[in-house]
């Protein structure tokens, strides 16, 4: 049995890259037999860069049913807050004791958001130490995360084995999953689809809204008359991205045939989604409409994840010599 862990930012309503790049992929990963899967909303992470109660609240709540309304099984897993086992605090502390200090000034996530951000707090400079506890206080052997986590997933190991170094076995050592395939999913624009670009595209907003949304999607300005380069089009992009295989060749055609207009592709790649996504759409809206269902999952989480950071702390707190 292999444990994967990975934390899920709480930064807002999940969007098509999210989904399409992390969370369909990590769920699926923990269907198979031989993963125990702990997924977890870093929300103490979030409180690095945002300060408001009730946005924090609504964002771990949309972060949440976006997994949920996507089937992650929270019975065979374990979903939970990160700020509801605070355990993680305590075994940040006695890691940041074992971290020296340039290797979080070097980290390269660290100088661009101090760069980038007006409140350059000091949680923005510990925050790969208290990603490490996240990590090692579940005794987790792989970390499925994006390319711009790997630095965080080697200070995780610098830190781990500089302990056990120190005092014998402790933490298991953790890897990094880095999936070299994932798709880039293209925003409105075609660049990176990313909340800091503003050219997402949400499937979780009222049909018309989603409607306004896809019909922003920049084109170029051909003619309807004439014939179209598909693979040079955001619209198909997106399209070949969800569609059947026999839609996309269809699609396809009628680009290049000529007579069919980006507002036609547009409306195909609408009804898709609708169609695609209606389950989890449904799911979604319901999940936020009652809360207390989200709650009651995320709780069971907690309970599950706290008894095994207890059994790890104390192992920690015994060669430290505090008990
Ligand atoms: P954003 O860029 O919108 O702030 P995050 O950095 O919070 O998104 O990303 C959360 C997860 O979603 C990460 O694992 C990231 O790799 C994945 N992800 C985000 N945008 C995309 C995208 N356009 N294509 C593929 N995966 C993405
Ligand atoms: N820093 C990660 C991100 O921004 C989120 C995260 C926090 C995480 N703790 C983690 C990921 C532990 C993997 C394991 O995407």
């Amino acid at each position: 049995m292999s444990r994967i862990l990975t934390g899920i930012q709480s930064t807002g309503i999940p969007h098509l890259g999210n989904l399409l790049g992390a969370i369909i992929p990590a769920i699926e990963l923990s269907r198979k037999e031989d993963n125990d899967s702990f997924y977890f909303i870093a929300d103490l992470h979030s409180l690095t860069t945002i300060k408001d109660p009730e946005v924090l609240r609504q964002n771990t709540y949309s972060t949440a049913a976006a997994w949920l309304a996507f089937g992650f099984d929270t019975d065979r897993n374990t979903f939970y807050r990160q700020s509801h086992v605070p355990q993680v605090c305590e075994l940040t502390w006695y890691l940041n004791c074992f971290t020296p200090f340039p290797m979080l000034a070097n980290a390269h996530s660290f100088k661009d958001k101090s760069e980038r951000l007006a409140d350059v707090n000091s949680g923005l400079f510990t925050y790969p130490v208290l990603m490490a506890a996240d990590i090692i206080l579940y005794d987790a052997n792989f970390v499925p995360v994006g390319k711009d986590q790997q630095q965080h997933l080697e200070i995780t190991r610098d830190i781990a084995g500089a302990f056990n170094h120190k005092y014998g076995d402790t933490f298991i050592i953790p890897e990094a999953l880095i999936d070299e395939k994932v798709m880039v999913i293209p925003g409105t624009d075609g660049q990176k689809m990313s909340k800091s670009y503003n050219n997402t595209i949400s499937i979780f907003q009222s049909d018309e809204a989603l409607r306004k949304n896809i019909m922003s999607i920049t084109t170029d300005s051909l003619p309807l008359e004439e014939p179209k380069n598909p693979d040079k089009c955001n619209v198909f992009a997106l399209y070949k991205l969800l569609a059947e295989p026999n839609d996309v060749e269809i699609m396809r055609k009628l680009y290049l045939n000529g007579n069919y207009g980006y507002g036609q592709a547009k409306q195909e790649l609408y009804d898709l989604l609708i169609n695609k996504f209606e389950k989890e759409r449904k799911a979604f809206n319901d999940l936020l409409t009652n809360p207390d269902e989200i709650e009651e999952q995320l709780h069971t989480g907690e309970v599950k994840a706290a008894g095994i950071a207890d059994k790890v702390l104390n192992r920690v707190r015994k060669k430290l010599g505090y008990f």
